[in-house]
């Protein structure tokens, strides 16, 4: 799994530095390169000597330190890796992660690299439930990055509880299973709409909906993982792009139909996972309109439907689409799936706690034409998003077994 493969070791200051040795150990008996920055802290608890014999690279602690293989080292480290996996990483790491604190070696190239990132909690069980660090890993998992573990059982500091470092074994199994999926979609093209259109009224207002456009960014982000190049249409967000991702901005329906189709015959797969505008305004005034105290009515005009445009044109793409419905969920999902003659559609209940709009989680089913269907428990966007490419790698015939 890790041939080729740099991946940089973080090592923060915790009584599990020391799993920190097997963890690069076996990273290394299964062929990857890999580079090792420890905090001050960490030092402490191992020795540096230690991680470098094992690594068979010099390792980093200090900023300012004389570069050891680069010139601005931390910057050309962050680009250079293919992963980042902070093992143990302490309470004070994930907090400097998620204010996005750069200073040190480590907590610097954190910020600075687009790589994925893995974090192993280790800390005691009192502060691994303090809700600080609870709302911290929150965090962290919501901008995409890995949480391995942590385990219960027996801690240093003589309790019992969760706050264990999950063990080295499962975090370079965590890993190799990270990279073993990776190319299922090399070399295919995929298109993902998020978001919620926006259809205006005139210069200042408009019709939306509550889509926040996580779902379909998390799709994007699997996809483009997973080797395929990737092109996400969207409506307006306050999300950033996932890293290798190309982005076309789009406000209304409209916008997203004629982008959508000006590249559908270049892609393999297309999800929607936008929150599209059925209806816009009839007309929209130039100006904005001016009260005048008695009652309006708006009159609305259908928008063309992107994704049964796009059943009706298909040849040989992948099609996903997404039921957000608030009541009749599986009924009103097959539905759709038939009248828009897609090969999968993600059916979720917008109405659940910790699903639909705003949500960094969601509680999903995937129905395919076939009658076959799969249920999802709750689980984070981008976790929707990787099973949804493992199911679309099956439909366009990769062999996904592992
Ligand atoms: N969709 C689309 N174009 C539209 C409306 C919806 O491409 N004008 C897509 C969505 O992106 C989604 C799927 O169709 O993948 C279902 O969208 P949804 O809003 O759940 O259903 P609608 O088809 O709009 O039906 P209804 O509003 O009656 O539930």
């Amino acid at each position: 799994m890790f041939i080729g493969k740099k991946i940089l070791v973080g090592v923060t200051g915790g009584i599990a530095a020391y799993k920190a040795a097997e963890v690069i150990s076996r990273l290394r008996k299964q062929h990857a390169e890999v580079h090792v920055a420890m905090t001050k802290s960490a030092t402490e608890f191992i020795a540096p000597l230690t991680l470098q014999s094992l690594s068979a690279n010099p390792v980093h602690v200090e900023l300012f330190d004389e570069p050891k293989l680069w010139n601005v080292e931390h910057i050309s480290l962050a680009e250079y890796i293919d992963a980042v996996v902070v093992a143990p990483a302490t309470a004070n790491i994930l907090t400097k992660m998620a204010i996005g604190l750069a200073d040190d070696f480590l907590s610097t190239v954190l910020l600075a690299t687009r790589a994925p990132i893995f974090v192993a909690p280790a800390m005691n069980h009192a502060m691994f439930h303090h809700p600080a660090t609870q709302a911290n890993l929150t965090i962290l998992k919501d901008r995409g990055i890995h949480a391995l573990g942590p385990d219960t059982g027996f801690q240093a500091c003589g309790t019992v509880g969760d706050g264990r470092m999950s063990e080295p074994v499962e975090i370079v199994e965590s890993l190799a299973r990270f990279f073993g999926g990776k190319d299922w979609l090399k070399g295919k093209r995929a298109l993902v709409t998020a978001g919620g259109t926006r259809e205006p009224l005139d210069p200042v207002r408009y019709l939306g909906n509550r889509s926040s456009g996580r779902m379909g960014y998390a799709i994007a982000q699997a996809l483009q993982e997973a080797g395929a190049e990737t092109v996400l249409v969207s409506a307006p967000t306050d999300l950033a792009t996932p890293p290798g991702v190309t982005r076309i901005s789009v406000q209304t329906a409209l916008e997203m139909y004629d982008a959508v189709l000006a590249h559908f015959s270049e892609v393999d797969v297309v999800v929607k996972a936008a929150a599209v505008a059925d209806y816009r305004p009839a007309v929209q005034a130039e100006q904005k309109i001016k009260k005048d105290g008695t009652s309006r009515t708006l009159e609305l005009v259908p928008n063309p439907d992107i994704l049964a445009e796009l059943g009706r044109k298909k040849t040989s793409q992948i099609l996903v689409g997404f039921a957000a419905e608030t009541e009749n969920l599986l009924t009103n999902a097959q539905h759709k799936m038939q009248r828009k003659n897609v090969n999968l559609i993600v059916a979720n209940d917008v109405t659940k706690p910790g699903a639909g709009f705003g949500s960094p989680t969601n509680i999903v089913s995937f129905l395919f034409p076939d009658g076959r269907k799969i249920d999802f428990p709750q689980i984070s966007k981008l976790e929707v998003g990787r099973h949804l490419v493992r199911e679309i790698a099956c439909l366009l015939g990769v062999d996904t077994k592992e």
